[in-house]
């Protein structure tokens, strides 16, 4: 009986190391934190780059529809410019917005979103997002579009709603990084995601969200510059960098870490091709490390 007992405890003491080192999702690891089907394609603003769209085009597969919503305006048409770069790559897109969630709660509505492969949520205010589509069938249709195996993406405003955490969803006005909407669409869960980090030099205020939701990994993303994430893995594509706050460190040249500062002021870059792995919460190294020596 003592032995059963030593043995149970040895057990509890193993399972509860293993579990938040070893594939920390939140507590559960059913899921991957990314969509298990389909891609994100997470844009931090500004979003210029053809190849980017293209991608955003060659992951869907099949028509997109695109979400203006976020920007605030009285109306919309399908001269929306986001719906005109994707057209101009031979996309099929359709524009389709309200403000109304009872609206956005009818098959009427959602009739697009029934046969598309891509969702893209333009910038603007992301609140607008949630007060618009939250609860509805709208929201229902936009994660089925995924489930199939589609792909989502957004840029600006239409990055950060793709967080479990919606940063900077006050509908006073966008410095408020913790505000009056704190809960996005969660395409990534137990994450908060900011956008045009370096351009607006907003890369510390990730640090308001994580002292407050300490289990949420932040990633903020710079202009002109995407996340594509499936499953678990996330990587970097365009022209600048993406943030990662995950309480660690990390550096291509592999050194040491003395300058760095405690874990809750810490982020790092990665730039184009690297890798991350959303469940481990480390940089997916590939090969041996090359810091580029060639110019140090
Ligand atoms: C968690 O899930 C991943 C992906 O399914 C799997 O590879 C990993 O072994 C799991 N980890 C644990 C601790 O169960
Ligand atoms: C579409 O919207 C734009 C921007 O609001 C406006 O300039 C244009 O006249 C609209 N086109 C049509 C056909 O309504
Ligand atoms: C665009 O996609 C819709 C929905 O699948 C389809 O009905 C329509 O025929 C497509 N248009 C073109 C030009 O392919
Ligand atoms: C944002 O709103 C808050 C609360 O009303 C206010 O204190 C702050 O000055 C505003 N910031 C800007 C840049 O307008």
């Amino acid at each position: 009986m003592l032995l059963t007992k030593i043995f149970t405890y040895a057990v509890l003491a193993l399972t509860s190391i293993a579990i938040p080192h070893v594939n920390y999702n939140g507590g559960t690891n059913t899921t991957y934190v990314g969509p298990e089907n389909g891609n994100l394609v997470i844009v931090g603003g500004n979003l210029k780059s053809e190849r980017i769209w293209q991608r955003i085009i060659d992951l869907a597969g099949g028509p997109i529809v695109v979400v203006p919503t976020a920007g605030g305006e009285p109306s919309y048409n399908s001269s929306f410019p986001a719906a005109l770069s994707l057209q101009r790559l031979g996309a099929n897109v359709t524009v389709l917005h309200t403000y109304d969630p009872a609206i956005a709660d009818t098959d009427e509505f959602i009739a697009p979103l029934l046969s598309a492969n891509g969702i893209f949520f333009g910038g603007g205010r992301q609140w607008r997002l949630v007060d618009a589509y939250a609860g509805t069938k709208t929201e229902t249709a936009f994660r089925d579009v995924l489930n199939r195996g589609g792909v989502i993406s957004g840029s600006s405003a239409g990055a950060s709603i793709i967080g479990s955490f919606l940063a900077r969803g006050d509908t006073r006005n966008n410095t408020i990084v913790v505000g009056d909407h704190t809960v996005g669409f969660g395409y990534l869960k137990n994450a908060a995601i900011d956008q045009h980090v370096l351009v607006r030099n907003r890369h510390f205020d990730m640090f308001e969200i994580l002292d407050a939701n300490p289990e949420l990994l932040g990633l903020a993303i710079d202009e002109d510059t995407a996340l594509i994430v499936h499953q678990n893995e996330a990587e970097v594509f365009g022209s600048t960098y993406a943030l990662i706050y995950d309480r660690g460190f990390w550096s291509r040249e592999g050194t040491s870490f003395d300058n760095v500062p405690a874990p809750n002021a810490r982020f790092y870059f990665l730039k184009e091709g690297d890798k991350y792995d959303l469940g481990a919460r480390e940089v997916i190294v590939l090969g041996s490390a090359s810091s580029g020596d060639e110019e140090w």
